[in-house]
């Protein structure tokens, strides 16, 4: 396994695909996506676009639908919820398709969906996240952040270099064989500076401050948690994500 780490969707390559894409928007959208799904959620179907998301969300049934939206952090005005995870209670999203426009979360999915293999993850599920890539043993690994409108994102490489440092002790490899790139060691680096502090990186993070400013104290709380979800978000058509019952051979 080679792993590679791009901070934003703006710097991964376009002219060739890893065997599997990992998406990372800790603030927050593969939070919501590992939230909804560990609630109970059908599937959760990303669009970048709203226009297109209320258009395909309309041939659904609307008691089988929810419409997520998100723009700038706050919730877009049509959709029946924003973007912050605590909204996705089984109450509210058991049984249902979650229809996900993001700023930045979504469009990074985009970006990678005809890899062969495309999962989500947050700080929430890195734990899940490493034992499907020990169990797939995928040849290349791209870890993607979603940053900010094409800006890094101090979060998203932080969960990145989380999932990449266990990879580095669990999966048996040398780290030359491991590190596709110097952006996972500057990854490793920076989740080793902060794996005992998240919440207060999340603070100081530019988005953390963003949301800080629309009141979402409580998101960042949630988002800072690790490994408290037992679920993988795995694509199984372009832009659908879906979680298998968690058992390492159902991946
Ligand atoms: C994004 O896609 O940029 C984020 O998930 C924004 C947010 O809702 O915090």
């Amino acid at each position: 396994m080679k792993l590679f780490v791009y901070h934003t969707p703006e710097l991964t390559p376009t002219d060739h695909l890893p065997d599997c894409a990992v998406v990372i928007d800790v603030l927050r959208a593969t939070t919501t996506i590992a939230t909804a799904l560990h609630a109970g959620a059908e599937a959760v179907q990303a669009f970048d676009d709203i226009e297109k998301l209320m258009q395909v969300s309309e041939n659904w049934s609307a008691s089988l639908r929810l419409r997520a939206g998100e723009r700038g952090g706050a919730k877009v005005s049509g959709c029946d919820m924003g973007n912050s995870p605590l909204e996705s209670t089984p109450e509210k999203v058991k049984g249902r398709r979650l229809f996900l426009s993001t700023t930045n979360g979504t469009r990074a999915l985009q970006r990678v969906e005809k890899s062969q293999a495309v999962v989500s993850a947050a700080l929430v599920n890195t734990r899940s996240c490493v034992r499907y890539l020990l169990e797939k043993q995928p040849e290349t690994v791209w870890l993607v952040g979603s940053g900010w409108q094409g800006s890094y994102s101090l979060e998203d490489t932080t969960c990145a270099g989380a999932i990449a440092h266990s990879l580095g002790r669990e999966s048996g490899q040398s780290e030359e064989e491991i590190i596709g790139n110097d952006e996972v060691i500057g990854a490793v680096a920076l989740y080793t500076h902060w794996q005992d502090k998240l919440l207060e990186m999340l603070h100081q993070s530019s988005h953390g401050k963003r949301l800080l400013g629309l009141n979402a104290h409580e998101d960042l709380r949630y988002c800072a948690q690790t490994d408290t979800l037992d679920v993988l978000p795995i694509q199984k058509e372009p832009g659908v994500l879906a979680s298998p019952a968690f058992k390492p051979s159902n991946f």
